[in-house]
């Protein structure tokens, strides 16, 4: 099993297969995508040998990420490798979700166990807003969709100051009868974006203290479990997390690695460089994989030093995945 320097175990890849999206998050691509094609990032056999690496190296768990994955003609074809490779259990995606109510089902029979859904206002005009899609219900009609199938769902929503009157409320009263779990994630500052994290940035202690004072009870944190702290409560179908990455402590339960779309490998998710397998990749060389990362992994530190303002070389996280 991978292991770094200060004892923390990686069963968890998170793999990126295309920086491009078709939707203009204010906090990550306001202006759209316009980086390189499809066919620039890893492909299918190189996405193989990197899964199979990994894999021998212990790792339990695939979450395939973008940009927006789903953008990949490939998609299916990518799960079905993850989901096929011996030593991965679980895969999942995260996603704008604009294609679930069409294509959820392929990807379930493709071998796809959880999809994580982007959504940061339950308001249709303020999604549409926020995101530069007016995609809502669409979204919606989709987690039904994959509630219905069997795939595991989370919402993730990023906490935004102008967008936080009354939003707890209407994610509550969603809750009470959709079985998925939410989980409200802080703004992270990223390089392209100090300004708007300025403005945006609101700690989401507060409705911590909300939940509890109306009864929601934290979940015993499995030992394997990421950063996200969740809550149950007897009256909801759903349940809530939290993500703070300004928290103390945060990165003590780190338990991923990321591959980016380009084959940099990225020991956390505001390093200031990706070092680079795609050669290794490129040549089907999965010992040379192995070696490599279980070299770089010594080097991993302590936290993201996201507190004093270091963005490292992450401009947004369409490049990361997340
Ligand atoms: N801070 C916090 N979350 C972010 N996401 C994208 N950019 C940021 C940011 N700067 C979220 C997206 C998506 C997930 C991959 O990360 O909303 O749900
Ligand atoms: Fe696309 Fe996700 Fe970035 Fe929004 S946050 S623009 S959905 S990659």
């Amino acid at each position: 099993m991978l292991e770094d320097s200060y004892g923390r175990r990686f069963h968890y890849l998170r793999l990126s297969i295309t920086e491009a999206c078709n939707f203009r998050c204010q906090y990550c691509l306001p202006d759209g995508y316009d980086g390189p094609p499809n066919s620039a990032f890893l492909q299918l056999e190189e996405i193989q040998t990197l899964i199979s690496a990994f894999a021998q190296m212990g790792t339990s768990k695939v979450r395939i990420t973008g940009g927006e994955p789903s953008l990949r003609r490939d998609f299916c074809d990518v799960i079905a490798h993850a989901a096929a490779t011996p030593g991965i259990e679980r895969v999942a995606t995260t996603s704008h979700g604009a294609r679930l109510f069409k294509d959820g089902l392929r990807w379930a029979d493709a071998g796809l166990d959880q999809v994580n859904i982007s959504i940061d206002s339950l308001d249709p005009n303020q999604f549409a807003s926020i995101t530069g899609q007016d995609k809502l219900q669409q979204i919606l009609k989709g987690i039904d969709l994959a509630v219905e199938a069997g795939i595991k769902v989370k919402i993730n929503t990023v906490l935004l100051q102008d967008f936080n009157a009354n939003r707890l409320n209407r994610f509550l009263a969603w809750l009470k009868k959709t079985p998925v779990t939410l989980r409200f994630i802080e703004l992270m500052e990223t390089g392209d974006h100090h300004e708007f994290f300025a403005r945006q940035h609101v700690s989401g202690e507060p409705i911590r203290r909300k939940l509890i004072e109306e009864g929601w009870q934290p979940l015993l944190r499995e030992k394997n479990a990421g950063p996200a702290q969740e809550y149950y409560h007897p009256d909801y179908a759903g349940r809530i997390g939290l993500i703070m990455p300004y928290s103390k402590d945060f990165c003590k339960s780190c338990n991923r690695l990321r591959v980016a779309a380009n084959g940099k490998l990225h020991l956390c998710l505001f390093s200031e460089q990706g070092l680079d397998i795609r050669p290794y990749l490129a040549q089907g060389d999965v010992q040379g994989v192995k070696q490599f990362i279980t070299e770089a992994l010594s080097d991993k530190s302590v936290s993201h030093f996201l507190q004093e303002g270091k963005t490292g070389a992450t401009r947004n996280l369409a490049m990361l995945g997340g």
